[in-house]
This record gives structure tokens, sequence and C-alpha cells, in this order.
């Protein structure tokens, strides 16, 4: 009976419960026993060491009817060490590889953030990290793990996979796991799923979070177009996306923004401003009683410097003498309710994860489930997060060609 186990990773984003939910319902429906890792790769590496003897007495009558009632408030507590977490009347006081149960994931796919916890982990960084991680694993029998995270996230999971048979030879010469253990925990399987707001991913067309994160920016929006216009002001807009501006093109479309800034497409123009300003002039020569100016947090120039909202906003109100302010909308873009998108989407992928751990071999490589052309697809892992660094290099390569050759007109690759 297949133990397999899902994790979040990276920073949060809407749709990631439902992730969980779906890969726990699926696992319990397939006869699987369905695990949840808190506090992402850094709960692997932490794992059970150090629960109690209550908690290893409970955990002898844990069934698939649930045994975590409420994991959502205990989360609060986990990364404070022997203190509180204390969950639905059971202690789960310093365990982060827990079992769970049909009941423990009811209703999460309408859950904002992650339930389950994600964290940054140094240690997970390292081999002997990582192998800890694999010793927390095989002692609760499990050797298949869904992962839900960006491109770093995926690609420590495809790592881990690959050293595993090492960790696995190098735990049973220690004396840590049994023979027994070795042999039935030979290869991990492991799925990624991508959970990032930014939609930064090649191979897939739209990121977990990343339809939501838009409805969330275009909410604010259309609260401030109101005020705008009763004042007549102009707003520059930051909103997230640090090497990635789909947020804000997408914002900017939806949205009808006067002029957008993305880190992928910095204006060549010496004059970005006065062409920013006339576009600006024009539409307020037709009667446009607001503008929006929408900037990615990434957004460079053409000597790649970073464009500031305060810069736009003072170029605005210097040169067309508009008053305007600057929003920064921040977090509210990542959290809150999913929109249904990021529950009936994650819910599929979930699913697929499963069936693709279910089916994987020692030969079959990672998956990577996405989606394309409204269509659950499974990639190679890593052909997916090759891709994504290939595109970021291109374009990184190109916008570093355009400001040099701006610079020196005989500059060449
Ligand atoms: O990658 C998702 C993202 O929300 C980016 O858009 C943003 O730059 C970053 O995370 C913010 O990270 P943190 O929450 O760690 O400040």
């Amino acid at each position: 009976r297949l133990k397999l186990a899902v994790l979040t990773s990276g920073g949060d984003s809407a749709g990631m419960n439902a992730v969980v939910r779906a890969v726990v319902k699926t696992a319990i429906a397939k006869g699987c026993e369905a695990w949840v890792v808190r506090e992402g790769y850094e709960g692997l590496v932490r794992g059970n060491a150090h629960e109690t003897p209550e908690v290893r007495d409970a955990r002898a009558h844990e069934d698939d009817a649930g045994f975590v009632r409420n994991l959502r408030f205990g989360d609060g507590e986990l990364l404070k060490d022997g203190t509180g977490d204390y969950i639905g009347g059971r202690t789960l006081r310093n365990r982060y590889i827990v079992r769970v149960g049909w009941d423990d994931v009811r209703g999460w796919f309408g859950e904002g953030g992650t339930l389950i916890g994600t964290a940054r982990s140094v240690d997970f960084r390292t081999t002997e990290g990582r192998q800890t991680a694999a010793f927390n694993m095989i002692k609760e029998g499990i050797d298949a793990l869904v992962v839900c995270g960006g491109d770093g996230s995926l690609t420590g999971a495809d790592v881990f996979r690959s050293e595993w048979p090492q960790h696995v030879a190098a735990l049973r010469s220690q004396g840590k796991i049994t023979e027994e253990q070795a042999t039935a925990h030979h290869h991990l399987r492991i799925v990624g799923l991508v959970g990032s707001i930014d939609n930064d991913m090649s191979l897939t067309d739209l990121t977990i979070g990343a339809p939501t994160a838009l409805h969330r920016i275009c909410e604010s929006i259309d609260n401030i177009n109101s005020t705008a216009v009763s004042h007549s002001r102009a707003f520059v807009l930051e909103v997230m996306g640090r090497h990635c501006g789909w947020l804000a093109l997408m914002a900017g479309v939806s949205c009808g923004a006067d002029f957008i800034f993305i880190p992928e497409h910095p204006p060549s123009e010496d004059d970005w401003e006065d062409k920013m300003c006339d576009t600006i002039r024009a539409h307020r020569d037709v009667g446009q009683r607001k503008t929006i100016v929408i900037v990615a947090e990434g957004a460079i120039d053409k000597n790649l410097n970073p464009i500031r909202a305060e810069y736009i906003k003072d170029v605005l109100s210097g040169r067309l003498g508009l008053d305007t302010r600057v929003t920064t909308l921040g977090h509210t873009q990542r959290g809150g309710a999913p929109c249904a998108y990021d529950r009936i989407m994650p819910t599929l992928q979930g699913i697929e994860a499963v069936e693709a751990l279910l089916e994987a071999t020692p030969d079959t490589p990672s998956y990577m489930i996405g989606v394309r052309e409204n269509k659950i697809t499974r990639v190679p892992l890593m052909e997916a997060v090759a891709m994504t660094r290939q595109v970021a290099t291109e374009i990184a390569a190109k916008n570093f060609t355009k400001a040099m050759s701006l610079r020196d007109p005989e500059f060449e690759e």
C-alpha cells in the first residue's frame, strides 16, 4: 500500500490547499495512505524526531477516517518548537510528517494560502539535510512525494530524487534503516505541481495561484478607479513579479491601464518619460478623468536600473501636473480565497499527480503536472525547469545587449 505525502514549498499561492485536498482524497480513494508534510522541505528535515510518547500512542490508532482534525488551527505554532501546536484535541507537537484522513482536508479548496505551511529550508539545501529528510520519510514508510511550489522547489525535488539511492545506501550502512526498509524504499517517486502567483514556469499555461492574484489586482484597480475618477487623479500601482511581468501585463489589459512597465521589455527609448506623458496626455485630452500606470516590481529601464513607482509618480506630477498617488498592492495579491479556476485546475492536477505517482517507476522521469490548452499535462519536471531558465537567460541577455548597444552603438553581442 503506497504511502504518499504532499508538501507546499516557496511562496504561498491560492490553490495550494486545493492541491493538498485533491492529493489526499485521491490517494485515499485509490487505497493509498495520505500524509502531509508541514512547513515544506523544512518539515521533511525536522520529521517526527521529537514526538512525545502520547503522540506515538495516539498514532497507533490512526485510520483513514481522519486523524488530524482542523489542521488549520495549529499551523501558526509550528515553528515554535515544543510549544503549542495543539490540534483538534490531540497534540501533534514537533510532528511535521502527519498522516491525514478524508475529513482533515474538507472544504480546503476555498481557503487561501497554504494550511500545511511553507518555509524556506536552509537545511534541505545541504546533502546532509536531504539525507535526514530521506531518513524521516523512510521511517514513516513514505517514498512518494507531491511537491507544490515554484521552480526552485521543483528543482530541489528532482535533486532529492536523483540522490535518493545514495541516501538509502548511506542510511543502511549507518544502521539507521533495516535491509527490508532499504529494499522496500529503493526509489523515490516525485511529482511537481507549480504553485506561483507569477505565472513564471515554462511548459504550463498557468501556474496555480496566478489567476487569483490577477483577480485580486483587478479588484484593487476597480476600487482605485472610483476614487481616481472622483479626484481626477493618477495612480501608479506596483504589482508583484520580480522577474516576470505576466501579472502587470494581464492586469493592464484587464483594467485598461494607460501605461505598463514589465521586466521582460524595458523601454528602449531614452525618452520613455516623454512617451508615457504623451500617451497619458492624449488619454486625458479625450476626456479621461483618471490615469492608471502599472509597474511590475521587477521593471527595469534600458540601463537595467529599476523603474520605481515613486519615480513615475514624480514624472506624472512634475510634467503633467497630475495629482498622483502610489499604491503598492504587495501581499494582498497573494492572499485570500482562490478564484474558481484556482480550485478546479489544482484539483484536476492533484488527481493527475497521484496517478503519475502510482504509475512511476525508477525509469520514468519526475513529472511536472501542468495545463496546456485546457488539458492537464505531464512533462518531465527538469525539462520545464530548464526551459524556464533558458527563457529567463535569453530575456536577460536580450536586455543586456540592448542596454550595451544603447550605450555604445558599436557594441556587438
Ligand atoms: O514568487 C512569488 C512572489 O510573490 C513574487 O511575485 C514576489 O516578488 C515574491 O514572491 C515576494 O516574496 P516574499 O513573500 O518572500 O517577500
